[in-house]
């Protein structure tokens, strides 16, 4: 399968997995061959991204948290967001429910790997945003062997940590170009005004709060709201910076496409030490394929290739199909290697999400035709 955006589907694509709209009611199930109608469908409901079957053998990993957790816990967050606008409190009981599901679908991994960005299909950034450095903050936190209460106090500050935007007008959350001093300030206030929110809700549990108040301040002591450094921020907010910074990074923004995990790590590193802590930036290398099924990379020796499938023991060397020579000319469609079996090849580039889509659209279109 081959995730793909909804501005280069055709007709006659084959939808390779169910896509949903933000309330989890299915669109097109997976089987569906893709006609103008159905285009039309998908870009009317602001669907980014789909998957479409094709030959390329792209085997992807086991999510570490199941599709339906996912879309229950976004549903579930947009409702508690809508309360919180009309009542100003959240309702802690059903957050800790979601992340309790969260929890146990880690749990169920013997070992969590992120592979590919599961969830960026909606056009609701802050719903899905939140439940994604929920999950984030959650693999940190039990990479730190944290107890069942720690994590759920974890779980439920990551998914609230941007619940004070609630008070920012929409045209500057939803700004396709930089803001102004202004609209800065405005947006600076959210983790106190999320503080305030969580801590006037019943139940929160110790921890969250702090969490929710802290996910903008960096180590050195240049964030905000309130500019302390590592000795005074807490745990759990140190642990959210790392996965809101990651998680903005991979998703797709109103002015940028989302970068990949090797992009991202990469500009991760550059942060560790001023404003992230390198405690759980190492603790996040640890969980992040680097090439996931999916990645384009260039080798030693310029050939072009397709990651198809993850080696389980060796993450760093995958398994490939090749897709381009030095000079360019396509290889046959089942041209395949293991890069684990061949440690005289290396990795030289790796391609950013544009380039990559670009190549594997040429790729299929000339087997298409040939
Ligand atoms: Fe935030």
């Amino acid at each position: 399968m081959f995730r793909i955006s909804t501005n280069h589907i055709s007709e006659g694509m084959v939808v390779g997995r169910n896509i949903t709209d933000v309330n989890g009611r299915v669109l097109l199930t997976a089987g569906q061959v893709l006609n103008s109608r159905y285009i039309q469908r998908l870009r009317a409901f602001n669907i980014k991204y789909i998957y479409i079957q094709d030959d390329l053998d792209i085997i992807e990993p086991v999510p570490v948290v199941r599709p339906t957790t996912i879309s229950k816990a976004t549903a579930s967050f947009k409702r508690c967001y809508d309360q919180c606008l009309k009542t100003g409190k959240v309702n802690v009981q059903t957050v800790q429910s979601q992340v309790d599901n969260i929890i146990k679908d880690l749990m169920s991994n013997n070992d969590i790997m992120f592979g590919m960005a599961e969830v960026k299909e909606y056009d609701n950034y802050t719903y899905e945003h939140s439940v994604n450095v929920c999950i984030l903050s959650l693999v940190l936190g039990i990479s730190q062997d944290y107890s069942k209460l720690r994590l759920q106090a974890l779980g439920i500050g990551s998914m609230l940590h941007d619940i004070g935007k609630i008070k920012i007008p929409l045209e500057i959350i939803n700004k396709p170009s930089a803001l102004t001093y202004e609209e800065f300030i405005e947006v600076k206030k959210h983790p106190l005004t999320g503080y305030n929110i969580a801590t006037e809700s019943n139940d929160l549990p110790r921890g969250a709060a702090q969490a929710i108040l802290q996910h903008h301040e960096h180590i050195d002591g240049r964030g905000y709201p309130r500019g302390i450094d590592y000795t005074d921020i807490h745990e759990y907010g140190l642990i959210v910076a790392v996965a809101d910074v990651f998680d903005a990074l991979i998703t797709d923004r109103p002015y940028r496409r989302a970068f990949s995990n090797y992009e991202a790590i990469q500009m991760i590193q550059q942060k560790t030490g001023t404003h992230l802590s390198k405690r759980f930036v190492d603790a996040l290398l640890r969980h992040v394929n680097l090439y996931p099924p999916g990645t384009v990379m260039v080798l030693s020796n310029e050939d072009m290739a397709l990651v198809t499938q993850e080696n389980p023991a060796d993450k760093n060397r995958p398994q490939l199909k090749l897709m381009f020579d030095a000079n360019g000319k396509a290889y046959e469609m089942d041209n395949v290697m293991d890069l684990a079996e061949h440690k005289d090849i290396s990795i030289t580039k790796v391609l950013g999400t544009e380039e990559a889509e670009s190549n594997l659209a040429k790729f299929l279109q000339i087997h298409k035709s040939g």
